[in-house]
């Protein structure tokens, strides 16, 4: 097993990643306050894996409720947050219980939402499921829904008390999932990390097949990442704000399509190359740096081109994205492979790239 820590001075939590964690109690139950857990998850991955982690924690004489939401992107709203509130208080479950959020981003963050809000905070351990919620949702406090008009809008900042990775959950996960896990793992690599980026070149094909020590490897390595980052820029004032490469772009992706049409990963692939080619448009990345990219993306399966978009719907559709501050548009670019920056961006400048990328 690997522990991260997640160094918050005075909230301070460990990241475990192994094989077979889901059946080890001892790892869970440090980090429980009262004896009542309240598992969210939904039909798809407690069908899975609720039976065993429930057994795991009954064993221990505690006791476990559910609430299981439908699966999707498209439930990431207020309408069903308030599903979980329901569950909470029908369960009688008081100030000193557990939300227990079992699945990928989606169940993660509106679990994490509740959490931060039930009672006006309750515990809150995160067992992400998917990669994408291993290397990326389950760390670091950032918990929410969308709104009709933007992604995300509506959440809070909750640190989880533990995040429990257990690397064999991943044998079941849908390959095209397993894909949109590996564009938040790029991204790391492209930001911060260059000789990630070569070894994610040598490996992604493994990883793609599900090798499990490869894919542990680039979860542990993600996931300190992700731990350095959040340690010095907790609230996004400054730093964090990287961690968001493609997603502005991604996000419109998202919410023009249609929440769940779009994976995130997919939108945020698609969306790491608009920024790689604005990048390419500034000189700072060559041909050689943004085909490098592509090839990365395309050996993992991910889009690499936007879907069919007139310019202006886009770009207004990126005006919500919330590093738009005082109305200027910023925007996560590279300076290099392996370094990025935040950029502002003129409107025109941004209209004339979106232009010259999008083909509606
Ligand atoms: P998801 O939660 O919809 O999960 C993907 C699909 O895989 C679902 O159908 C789910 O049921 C299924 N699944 C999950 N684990 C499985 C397993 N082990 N076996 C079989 N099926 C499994 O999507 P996601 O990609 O995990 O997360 C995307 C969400 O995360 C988005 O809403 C995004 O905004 C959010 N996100 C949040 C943060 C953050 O910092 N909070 C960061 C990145 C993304
Ligand atoms: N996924 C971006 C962040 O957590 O800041």
């Amino acid at each position: 097993m690997i522990t991260v820590e997640v160094a918050l001075p005075g909230r301070s939590y460990p990241i475990h990643i192994g094989s077979g964690l889901l059946a080890q109690a001892e790892l869970i139950l440090p980090h429980l306050r009262g004896r009542q857990v309240m598992v969210v998850s939904n039909p798809q991955v407690a069908g899975l894996y609720l039976p065993a982690l429930r057994q795991t924690l009954e064993a221990q004489g505690l006791r476990v409720a559910e609430c299981l939401l439908p699966d999707g992107e498209a439930y990431k709203d207020l309408e069903h947050l308030a599903c979980i509130f329901d569950r909470l208080l029908a369960e009688g479950m008081d100030r000193r219980c557990t939300v227990l959020a079992l699945g990928g981003g989606v169940v993660g963050d509106m679990a994490g939402f509740a959490a931060a809000t039930y009672q006006r905070g309750v515990n809150f351990i995160q067992v992400p499921t998917s990669l994408l919620a291993q290397v990326d949702s389950s760390v670091g406090g950032k918990t929410g829904v969308n709104h009709p008009r933007g992604k995300n809008m509506i959440g809070a900042f909750k640190q989880p008390a533990l995040v429990l990775i257990d690397i064999d959950v991943l044998a079941t996960l849908p390959k095209r999932e397993l894909a949109a896990g590996m564009a938040e793992i790029i991204k790391y690599a492209l930001i911060r990390d260059r000789e990630f980026l070569d070894w994610l070149d040598l490996h992604a094909p493994a990883m793609m097949q599900g090798e499990p020590e490869l894919l542990a490897e680039a979860v542990a390595r993600s996931c300190r990442h992700k731990a350095e980052v959040v340690l010095r820029d907790e609230f996004e004032e400054g730093e964090r704000a990287l961690l968001n490469l493609g997603h502005t772009f991604g996000h419109a992706i998202e919410t023009h399509c249609g929440y769940g049409n779009w994976l995130h990963g997919e939108a945020v692939a698609a969306g790491m190359v608009m920024a790689a080619r604005m990048s390419q448009q500034a000189g700072d990345l060559s041909q050689a740096d943004v085909d490098r990219i592509l090839a990365l993306l395309q050996a993992c399966q991910l889009p690499s081109q936007p879907p069919a978009m007139h310019a202006d719907d886009f770009q207004s559709l990126m005006a919500h994205d919330k590093k738009v501050l005082d109305g200027r548009q910023r925007l996560v670019l590279l300076r290099a492979l392996g370094h990025a920056e935040v950029v502002e961006v003129e409107p025109e400048r941004l209209r004339q790239a979106l232009q010259s990328m999008l083909h509606a």
